[in-house]
């Protein structure tokens, strides 16, 4: 029989399994921890940092931290917070973020995560990328300049669909996501139903002709705030 961990998250005892990562064991115990780039269905990446916690004191990202025996981990603090808040409003400025003209709104997790976080408008300067958008594909759209390399199409599509489409290209600030054709999604076995579409959590990669199926109003983050219990 595997032996329980006794951990204290946000000043209250947490009982998880060995091998549960921070975030894994706080879902389970329902207290949430901000996230974008983990996902249920997928193997943690540790690339976005909005699950950050103090471990100890020491930043620590929650979704790849395994939970041991008597840490003692701050996630709702004002300085967790304050340090996620700045890493939200860093994505929205580094990319094309207008969820007024963006038909993920109301699905978005970025923009969610933003409600959630009070932030109605960044205070950095806008870089206002220009990056390749590519429509090629009859069913399905890409358009890099919303992307916030989160990997979970990387990862899905490797994972979950089987197919390997999408991978990082370049580095640093050029890093952007390619495709495992010559230049264009319609050249990939990609598909609209596959997960690697599905769970995007922006407006980067988008099913073609379903973007108003459920009107404005009636969507995922619509009434409640992203993290709320279900
Ligand atoms: Fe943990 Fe992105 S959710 S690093």
């Amino acid at each position: 029989m595997s032996e329980t961990i006794t951990f204290t998250l946000d000043g209250a005892e947490v009982r998880g399994e060995p091998g549960q990562t921070i975030l894994q064991a706080g879902d389970a115990a329902g207290v949430y921890i901000p996230r974008l780039c983990a996902h249920k269905e997928l193997e943690p990446f540790g690339g976005c940092r909005v699950c950050t916690v103090l471990v100890n004191g020491r930043p620590q990202a929650a979704c790849t931290q395994p939970i041991a025996q008597g840490i003692v981990v701050e996630s709702d603090s004002e300085k967790v917070q304050r340090l996620r808040r700045e890493l939200i409003e860093m994505l929205f400025v580094e990319g094309n973020h207008f969820c007024m003209f963006c038909e993920k709104s109301g699905n978005c997790e970025l923009q969610a995560l933003a409600y959630r976080f009070g932030i109605t408008a960044p205070r950095h300067p806008y870089l206002f990328p220009k990056r390749e958008v590519d429509a090629s594909h009859p069913d399905i759209l890409l358009d890099r300049n919303r992307c916030v390399l989160c990997a979970r199409c990387v990862r899905a599509s490797r994972d979950l669909d089987g197919k390997s489409v999408f991978q990082f290209a370049g580095r640093g600030p050029h890093k952007r996501i390619a495709v495992n054709a010559e230049a264009r999604l319609v050249d990939t076995d990609v598909d609209a139903a596959d997960r690697a579409v599905a769970l995007c959590p922006v407006g980067a990669i988008l099913r073609k002709r379903v973007g108003y199926t459920i009107p404005i109003g009636q969507r995922l983050y619509d009434h409640e705030p992203i993290g709320s219990p279900h």
